[in-house]
């Protein structure tokens, strides 16, 4: 910047300052008011009772990322007619960890546009999992006007910039209406979903609602093992990409006889899933894949369960890893929060649901980790499905 400013005859003063800029009085007090703020800021994960978390705890939200921080720090940092442009990894775009930053930044500030660089080689890696970068740029909210259009593009990397499209997209079309204030960048995750032909029928499966309605079934559930008992699974046993059974809550055996074989299941691969999700859940399907691992020839679901099966079949384990993966990720996540409304995703809507090749779904059921997180869900599946998208083909 010395050198540009001594070309131009521009006089430069600057002071660079050793010291933590989360902890700094103008970050902590809002105090400094700055005609722009350009940032590259670091990027690691915190915990939550680091002394930085604390001092900005009005933008945590479950795990801080440091450059969440300075996302929302530096938001209410900018003048009345100032400038602000980061550049970040992607994810607090859409995380849920990243809700209070995303409301903190879009109460201080217009965001006017953004540029991703698809290539995900370039810049940020967390835990071996690259991450794609954008850039933000916004101007204060002086007068708090109207959001207006937010200019979008797209680049694989530096290189190739020049060729980027710019398409202004209506705010209310990228940014969610609810607490979450998720940005969607629709193109490529519904181009994803536009291209995909198969649905659950076409993949030869079957969704279906569990067959054991508690209340008529009170001779067979028990709450102890028995000689004839097979597990019977309820919601609680039902966690993201986890299933838990037992947990000694429930009354979580049931009786196989004969007269209650009509209520039970072939015990096998599945994914089961829950009909209805705590309002302060993180995603609107809550998915886990069953190996078939759990004693018993058949299994109980209860009525607030969905699972899916293969019709006339077995799917294989692999299989349900990757269709569980693929229903718990942030991509379905948001197909289902653009389509006004459905806050609770039912057995029709699944039915309905484009999906993705096998082929890719398996591929993700053997490359998921055991215990897998959803944001390690979310690389996945992002980096198996939208890497054949054709707007990275014609890219590197
Ligand atoms: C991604 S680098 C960007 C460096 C430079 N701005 C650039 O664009 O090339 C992030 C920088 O932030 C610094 N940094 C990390 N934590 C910081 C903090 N709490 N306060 C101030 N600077 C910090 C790091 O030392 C590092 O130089």
């Amino acid at each position: 910047m010395r050198k540009a400013a001594r070309a131009r005859s521009v006089r430069l003063t600057c002071s660079i300052r050793p010291t933590d800029f989360l902890l700094s009085d103008e970050a902590i007090n809002g105090r400094a008011l700055a005609d722009i703020i350009i940032a590259n800021p670091p990027y690691l994960k915190l915990n939550k009772s680091d002394e930085r978390a604390s001092a900005h705890a009005y933008a945590v939200y479950g795990q801080p990322n440091i450059y969440g921080l300075f996302l929302a720090a530096c938001a209410r940092l900018v003048d009345a007619t100032g400038r602000y442009r980061f550049i970040t990894p992607r994810s607090w775009l859409s995380g849920s960890y990243f809700a209070a930053v995303r409301r903190q930044m879009l109460h201080w500030l217009r965001f006017d546009a953004l540029h991703v660089f698809e290539s995900r080689k370039a810049h940020f890696s967390d835990d071996q999992i690259l991450q794609e970068a954008v850039i933000l740029w916004a101007t204060a909210r002086a007068e708090r006007e109207p959001n207006l259009d937010i200019l979008v593009s797209r680049s694989q990397g530096v290189a190739d910039l020049g060729a980027a499209t710019v398409t202004a997209v209506a705010f209310a079309r990228l940014v969610g209406a609810d607490n979450e204030r998720m940005i969607a960048l629709h193109g490529e995750q519904e181009d994803a979903f536009h291209r995909w032909s198969d649905t659950l029928a076409t993949h030869g499966l079957r969704v279906s609602t569990g067959p054991v309605v508690a209340f008529r079934a009170t001779d067979f559930i028990q709450s102890h093992v028995g000689k004839k008992t097979v597990p019977l699974l309820w919601m609680q046993h039902v966690r993201p990409m986890r299933m838990q059974w037992p947990i000694q809550k429930k009354r979580e055996h049931i009786a196989a006889v004969e007269a209650s074989a009509w209520m039970l299941v072939p015990n096998q691969p599945m994914v089961v899933l829950r009909r209805f999700s705590p309002k302060e859940a993180e995603r609107r399907i809550t998915a886990a894949p069953y190996s078939g691992a759990l004693p018993g020839a058949t299994i109980g679901l209860e009525n607030h369960l969905n699972y899916i099966v293969r019709q006339g079949g077995t799917m294989t384990v692999d299989e349900a890893k990757g269709i569980a993966a693929f229903l718990s990720s942030e991509l379905v996540d948001a197909h289902f929060r653009a389509l006004a409304g459905s806050t609770q995703i039912n057995a029709t809507e699944l039915r309905k649901l484009p999906l993705p090749p096998m082929r890719q779904l398996v591929e993700i059921g053997q490359r998921l980790l055991v215990h897998a997180t959803l944001a390690q869900v979310d690389s996945l599946v992002e980096e198996v499905l939208l890497r054949d998208a054709p707007s990275e083909a014609k890219g590197v």
